[in-house]
């Protein structure tokens, strides 16, 4: 799943970077580039690092598509 569409970065990029030592918005930047453009990937950046995105993407699932 792209987390940081402006860097074209996935959940698997992020993680990558956490298991790398990040442990904060600016060294997932530093390791992978997400969050350092427009910002609006970084309450989900945020949720990965502090390990509460499972939720967040199970609920994201189960919407409805239109
Ligand atoms: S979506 Fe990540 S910086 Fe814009």
């Amino acid at each position: 799943m792209l987390i940081c569409h402006c860097k074209g970065k996935s959940h698997r990029d992020v993680q990558g970077a956490v298991a790398l030592g990040a442990r904060n918005l600016a060294d997932l930047h530093r390791i992978c580039g997400a969050g350092g453009a427009c910002g609006g990937c970084r309450p989900t950046l945020q949720a990965l690092l502090h390990g509460r995105h499972e939720d967040r993407a199970t609920v994201t699932e189960l919407r409805p598509t239109r």
